[in-house]
């Protein structure tokens, strides 16, 4: 009895691959409207309705926000059917909702899944953030560094020069003495407007992706999400909480953090064994976006398990005839 109830990730994962999916699907009709809201609450319903149906006795960690700020998926809620083990959920249904509502590349429905106490449960502030792909020394590069120590680092231990070292950086006005010093060492920038969950994860597949670097701020939850899919694929991180006011810094102590400038590996962010699930919206360097003929819609999802490294894509067809 005990065993059945212990977190069986394999069993988990096709469940988790489902409810990203659903979450996608449901945001399609919304891709290029032009309405961000209305296409989160359609992924919001959608992911909490399958959620319910799964044999877990889930709590959120990482969600929509806290209780008060969000009806739905808050940080607290408690999800699945109760006829399961104990797990952590960090979620983030609709990764890019100024990317869906201008139908724009690199939206993603994003769910990872842990065992109770796996996950880093990150107060809504900011997050300064840095990763490099796997097969690397550990703490090759770390957020001490200077952005050009960093590319110096990297390109040495590549072999190569700086100029084939191609960083990923979230196209922001913070950012701009970042994107400076970086172009003092002669590396390639590749700016994002938005979705550095994807822009983290590009790191670990960098020959397909052509990213070996990501680097700076953005959300913290989107930093655990990033942190997750790393722990499955491989691939280093780090990440350290920017607090900018005292209702940030009330955040953390909500969240039991007391020392504000620590600075967390990935595995400090992720601490066990999870399952990783994401699914395209729009068409990314990671996913395929949904695509849409007549009645019937496909979607691209991956899904991954850190405990054997396992990373499947797969394809899911739905005729609404
Ligand atoms: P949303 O989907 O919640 O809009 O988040 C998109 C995103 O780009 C995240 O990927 C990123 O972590 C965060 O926003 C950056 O925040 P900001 O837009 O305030 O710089």
């Amino acid at each position: 009895m005990t065993n059945k109830l212990e977190f069986d990730d394999r069993m988990l994962s096709l469940g988790l691959a489902r409810v990203s999916e659903a979450a996608a699907i449901a945001s399609a009709k919304l891709i290029g409207h032009g309405d961000e809201k209305a296409a989160d609450q359609a992924a919001v319903n959608a992911m909490r309705e399958q959620l319910n149906m799964l044999d877990i006795k889930g709590v959120v960690v990482i969600g929509e926000g806290e209780r008060d700020e969000a009806p739905m998926l808050f940080i607290g809620e408690e999800v699945g059917n109760g006829n399961g083990p104990g797990v952590d959920i960090a979620l983030d249904p609709l990764e890019g909702t100024t990317l869906t509502a201008k139908d724009m590349p690199n939206a993603l429905t994003v769910i990872a899944m842990g065992p109770r106490g796996s996950m880093l449960h990150a107060p809504d502030v900011y997050m300064d953030k840095l990763a490099i792909g796997p097969g690397f020394e550990p703490c090759l590069v770390t957020l001490d560094m200077t952005p050009s120590e960093r590319v110096a680092t990297l390109a040495t231990a590549k072999g190569c020069a700086a100029a084939d070292i191609t960083v990923c950086v979230l196209e922001r006005v913070r950012h701009e003495d970042m994107i400076a010093e970086l172009r003092t060492t002669g590396c390639a920038i590749r700016l994002i407007t938005d979705g550095d969950v994807a822009g983290v994860i590009h790191c670990a597949e960098a020959e397909k992706t052509g990213i070996d670097m990501y680097m700076g701020s953005g959300g913290a939850p989107e930093g655990v999400l990033a942190a997750a899919a790393l722990k499955c694929m491989g691939g280093q991180m780090q990440g350290r909480l920017l607090f900018r006011n005292d209702d940030e810094r009330g955040r953390a102590a909500k969240a039991g953090i007391t020392d504000l400038n620590r600075i967390y590996s990935r595995d400090e962010m992720v601490t066990a064994d999870v399952i990783f699930a994401a699914t395209g919206v729009t068409d990314g360097s990671i996913l395929t976006g949904l695509k849409r003929d007549g009645d019937v819609i496909e979607t691209e999802t991956i899904l991954m398990r850190s405990k054997t490294g396992s990373v499947r894509r797969m394809t899911y067809r739905q005729n609404n005839n």
